[in-house]
């Protein structure tokens, strides 16, 4: 199974509803980038826009909470129609976050940034319904995919085929039509991308170019449709 998750963070945010809607037949997700201005250097989505999407989308909402205090909002979150919120392992008490988000009834993903090790997320392998390899530095759409984070998804990848979790694996970063195929080959599942779907004329048709690239790449090269 393989899932494109269109991330918000790259479209007109005066005209989300639209906007959102457009990809919506190509879109298995819908990525939301939740930044403090503290854990990343940008300022971006809260609850009440979450809220507010949800009312005109019924996708599964991805939060991405790039924040160094997420669980002062996961409750918040939730309530404002998240389907899934991740946490980055950097910000710490990555168990009791993910116990929390699971507790309200949210899927429960863990990110590392691209610098930090694999060993950091091992310990919580077992308790996660996502593991989301950053393939960027967070803070910004828009930016080059970084390559030297491939042998890291390999390693997750790995660890969660030993484990026969069926954790999602997914990346989030300068996803395009080439890179779709590196990050399948590497393992992950779930590909976000901001501007190569959002910063195209027609983004219903970027978002399926990069599931059609990805598809390709999975084992045997299976093109669904
Ligand atoms: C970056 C965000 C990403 C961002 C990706 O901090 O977490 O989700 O929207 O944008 P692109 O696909 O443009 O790299
Ligand atoms: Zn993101």
């Amino acid at each position: 199974m393989l899932r494109i998750a269109p991330s918000v963070l790259s479209a007109d945010f005066g005209n989300l509803a639209e906007e959102v809607g457009a990809v919506a037949s190509e879109a298995d997700w819908l990525h939301v980038d939740v930044m403090d201005g503290h854990f990343v250097p940008n300022l971006t989505i809260g609850p009440p826009v979450v809220q507010s999407l949800r009312r005109h989308s019924g996708l599964f909402f991805d939060c991405h909470l790039m924040m160094t205090n997420p669980g002062d909002y996961l409750e918040a979150f939730r309530q404002a129609g998240a389907d899934g919120c991740t946490v980055h392992v950097e910000v710490g008490d990555t168990a009791a976050l993910l116990a929390e988000a699971k507790a309200l009834g949210m899927k429960a993903g863990v990110a590392l940034n691209p610098d930090t090790p694999f060993e950091a997320v091992a310990p919580v392998l077992d308790q996660v319904d996502l593991v989301l390899c950053m393939t960027v530095f967070p803070g910004f759409g828009g930016q080059a995919f970084m390559a030297e984070v491939l042998p890291k998804i390999e390693q997750v990848r790995r660890a969660l085929d030993r484990a026969g979790s069926a954790a999602e694996l997914e990346v989030d970063g300068g996803i395009d039509e080439e890179t779709a195929v590196l990050v399948t080959r590497a393992g992950a599942r779930v590909l976000v991308a901001g501007s190569a779907i959002f910063g195209d004329e027609r983004p219903w048709e970027a978002a399926r170019r990069i599931r059609l690239a990805a598809q390709k790449a999975l084992p045997g090269g299976q093109v669904d449709s």
